[in-house]
């Protein structure tokens, strides 16, 4: 189908139910189907929205167009968990109905106050000249997930001196007050963060533009997300346009990081920022959110998936899907990310397999966890969804001696996003490698030394590539995992 502007914003109710019935069938017959990671149902998935702890439950939303495989015009999708692993769907909990959210409900957060849960956001308007107009809005939902939203904008207008390309903003608690930090553009288009400060929620005063770098953040920063951990200050977001000689990246547009000492309100800076540093190795990283959980944790969800980049399920009526929920944590100035705890009720049936310099396995299925330890192995290479003679497949090769990986996914089924390469190549560790991967039909996420990295890939195989091999210069020990579906 060819995707107009007028289809892409013309109104979900107006699409004819023949059309929407057929696309339901399409998405059910689609091949790469999520097992335990949240997918859309139908049409596009992207940013985590909102991500939070509220009414005894994880609340969850994310951008969503039902209608199909492209960026048309997006709502929130709701879902809530009591384990941050099932993931009960409520349905669409905002959906742009008034004139400051015509052409889409974009990005934001939420923040528990009382017995409510306030939603931040980006009203996204188009004139009759097609001039993008953003305002941050806000909505509030109550324990019954009926959601109100405010008249007026929080924030009505870009500063002076920026555009409106201005949007998803972060709301936390600060001080006796509350800090606002937000993706914006200046008129000459540089990319920069702004904060705004208020008492109450409803006034918001400009503290001016966020201080964490002195080099240039490309034409526009999307996503910022401030989080303390161990009282350090981490700031993520999204640099579209950052130069390479800044920070080397190979996707269309990077996730990355700062850690400062802390976050000063009165310099609006992050304090003593190291460089800037991608989030991910791999290549479907973005958009991710992160927020300090109420039991202590920063908890972060990732949309695996990237702005103005076709997949290969496009073709069956859906598009990309959201991370494992990873934990956080900022450790003698390192960021390190695990899996969240919770990931482990997941197993189902654990295998410990004979140690060995080269294992070959079927998991049958592509649903698995595998727990690798390298211990005296320099070199490796491992094969992951491939064909019974191991060819095929996800290819992960490391060197411990002069600290290298390699990720290559051009031997994988249906390729896709080509011109941005099909390998990643990254440093690691001089040390024993461990390793910890979670497979998921299409997706693979890999924790390398107890989370000093992530590097996360879609892959298109074919269903019947369940094999897996892993060929080691000293025998390795391997845990599998068979895992249980949530989808
Ligand atoms: C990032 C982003 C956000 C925006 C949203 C719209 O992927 O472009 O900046 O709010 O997606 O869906």
């Amino acid at each position: 189908k060819d995707w107009t502007t007028p289809d892409r914003y013309k109104k979900y109710n107006d699409w004819d139910s023949e059309y929407i019935e057929e696309l339901v069938t399409t998405v059910t017959h689609s091949p790469w189907r999520l097992g335990y990671h949240i997918q859309p149902k139908t049409g596009l998935l992207n940013d985590p929205n909102g991500f939070s702890f509220f009414n005894g439950k994880w609340q969850l939303f994310y951008q969503a167009y039902p209608i199909g495989p492209v960026h048309g015009v997006k709502s929130w999708a709701h879902l809530t968990s009591d384990n941050l692993i099932d993931w009960q769907y409520e349905g669409l909990a905002l959906e742009p109905d008034t004139s400051f959210d015509s052409h889409g409900v974009y990005s934001g957060s939420a923040i528990p106050v009382d017995d409510k849960l306030l939603l931040a956001y980006t009203g996204n308007v188009r004139d009759d000249d097609w001039q993008r107009h953003s305002y941050q809005l806000g909505a509030w939902m109550d324990k019954d997930n009926q959601i109100k939203k405010i008249d007026e904008p929080l924030i009505a207008h870009p500063p002076i001196g920026f555009s409106h390309e201005f949007r998803d903003p972060q709301i936390i608690p600060f001080k006796d007050g509350y800090l606002l930090v937000i993706g914006a553009q200046t008129d000459k288009n540089e990319g920069k963060a702004l904060t705004y400060t208020s008492n109450d929620l409803q006034h918001w005063t400009l503290n001016g533009e966020l201080n964490f770098t002195d080099k240039p953040m490309g034409f526009m920063v999307e996503c910022p997300n401030l989080v303390f951990s161990n009282d350090r200050a981490l700031l993520l977001f999204c640099p579209q346009g950052l130069d390479k000689s800044i920070c080397h990246y190979d996707n269309i547009y990077p996730n990355m990081y700062i850690i400062g000492d802390n976050y000063d309100l009165e310099s609006n800076s992050i304090t003593n920022p190291t460089e800037l540093k991608n989030l991910d190795e791999g290549f479907d990283v973005y958009a991710t959110q992160a927020f300090n959980s109420p039991d202590g944790r920063v908890l972060a969800v990732s949309w695996i998936g990237l702005p103005e980049i076709n997949y290969p399920t496009d073709d069956y009526g859906w598009a990309h899907c959201l991370s494992l929920v990873k934990e956080l944590i900022i450790k003698d100035d390192k960021l390190y990310q695990l899996p969240a705890k919770e990931t482990e009720a997941l197993r189902l049936n654990s295998i410990t397999l004979p140690e060995s310099q080269s294992i070959q396995y079927d998991a049958k299925t592509n649903g698995y966890e595998l727990q690798i330890d390298c211990q005296n192995s320099n070199k490796g290479q491992i094969n992951l969804m491939t064909q019974e003679n191991g060819e095929n497949g996800l290819t992960i090769s490391f060197d411990t001696t002069y600290g290298k990986m390699i990720i290559d996914r051009s031997h994988v089924g249906d390729g896709f996003a080509s011109e941005y390469g099909e390998k990643r190549e990254f440093s690691i560790s001089q040390k024993p490698l461990t390793l910890q991967l979670f497979v998921d039909e299409s997706l693979v996420e890999i924790f390398i030394n107890d989370g000093e990295q992530v590097a996360t890939a879609r892959v298109f195989p074919s269903s019947k590539n369940t094999h897996f091999t892993i060929n080691t210069d000293a025998p390795s020990s391997v845990t599998y995992h068979e895992l249980r579906q949530t989808n």
